[in-house]
């Protein structure tokens, strides 16, 4: 794999100017700093993942700064990002510094919305180490943070100057990275490229981190993703159907405390059913969806519920009525506005 540092190689897809793109090797990132020329740099991550990926910090990172956050969802709190941004104070972080958030989506998420905030916008690198992240959230510029029980309510949109997305910084997942992984994945298989679907019918949780298909599967899914971003960057339209499955998903998360990629997992086949019940999608798409989940090695279980108070937090409502991304067939999406009295019977 070679280090590119042109976005003009990734994807068709718009990217804003200052961005190196997605890259595909760590080595890059010598290049990428002297190229920036930063006055500081720093990096954000958690002990977990410094203690995880402790060989490729001593080969990419000597040297630098680092300021640990809390692990997991605790970093998207505004407790975190006040701790974070009175770090950024004490280092002297001026307006040309650049931070480097080197961790799973809760890393990229509160890194890179401190980065945002701080005198009015730093630049940020985004080296995504779950499979998740690799996916999906270091991708499309958004940031954010919970409140109030509600998951990413505070946030901005505000790319990374680059992400690096390198096989070498997940080889450390475990089982519950892949399977969390694998939600936002086999959702856009469903929504934009079942492609991705036919790969992972020859893939299993346990093997799929060392398969030769990895790569290939990482990169479909960005370019799914990124087609819809490059259309709605600002997620108020066509780009809405990256939601798909997290309606009732972020609801099971709080309610249950269970990781973002499995409540996807569940919430897909939820709003499977509620498509059913509407006539806007075959059955087959969910049992489909079922054997996949059979094959691969995730089990599931029908014991979560949303509660409907969850459900009204989605930020798809407008009004009284919500806007549902809804796969008609397996590769094939559309959203769908429907009345929230309706999907309440529905849930
Ligand atoms: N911004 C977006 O567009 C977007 C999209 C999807 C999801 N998200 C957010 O991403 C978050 C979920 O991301 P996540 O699943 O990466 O969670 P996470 O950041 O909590 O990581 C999960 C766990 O994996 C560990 N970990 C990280 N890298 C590792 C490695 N290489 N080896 C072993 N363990 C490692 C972490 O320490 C953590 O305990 C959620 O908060 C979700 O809302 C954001
Ligand atoms: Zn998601």
């Amino acid at each position: 794999m070679g280090v590119k540092l042109s976005s003009r190689n990734m994807t068709k897809s718009k990217v804003p100017k200052r961005n190196h793109g997605v890259l595909y090797n760590l080595k890059a990132i010598n290049k990428l700093i002297e190229k920036d020329g930063p006055s500081k740099v720093v990096l954000i991550t958690s002990a977990n993942v410094q203690l995880r990926l402790r060989d490729i910090f001593d080969r990419f990172f000597k040297n630098m700064p680092v300021i640990i956050i809390p692990d997991g969802e605790k970093a998207k709190s505004w407790r975190s990002i006040e701790k974070l941004l009175k770090k950024f104070l004490h280092l002297g972080l001026d307006r040309q510094a650049l931070v480097i958030a080197v961790g799973g989506g809760t890393v990229g998420d509160s890194a890179g919305f401190a980065a945002s905030i701080y005198l009015r916008g730093i630049k940020y690198i985004n080296v995504p180490t779950t499979l998740l992240a690799q996916v999906d959230s270091s991708h499309g510029g958004k940031t954010g943070i919970d409140f109030e029980n509600a998951k990413n309510q505070i946030g901005s949109f505000y790319p990374a100057i680059a992400t690096i997305i390198d096989g070498e910084a997940i080889n450390s997942n475990g089982l519950e990275q892949i399977i969390g992984g694998l939600g936002e994945i086999i959702k856009v298989g469903l929504i934009k490229d079942k492609s991705i679907l036919s790969l992972l019918r020859k893939e299993s949780v346990s093997t799929l981190s060392r398969s030769k298909k990895l790569h290939k599967i990482i990169k479909k899914s960005i370019k799914a993703k990124y087609f819809y971003v490059s259309k709605d960057e600002k997620d108020k339209g066509v780009r809405q159907v990256l939601n798909f499955g997290h309606t009732i998903g972020h609801a099971i998360e709080l309610k249950y405390k269970i990781s973002h990629g499995r409540a996807v997992l569940i919430g897909m086949v939820k709003e499977l059913e509620i498509a059913e019940r509407l006539k806007l999608t075959k059955p087959y798409v969910r049992e489909n969806l079922l054997n996949l989940y059979g094959i691969l090695g995730i089990g599931f279980t029908d014991k979560y519920k949303a509660d409907w108070k969850a459900v009204l937090k989605d930020k798809k409502l407008v009004g009284d009525k919500i806007v549902l991304p809804i796969v008609v067939r397996e590769g094939v999406s559309k959203l769908v506005k429907i009345p929230l009295l309706k999907l309440k019977k529905l849930i």
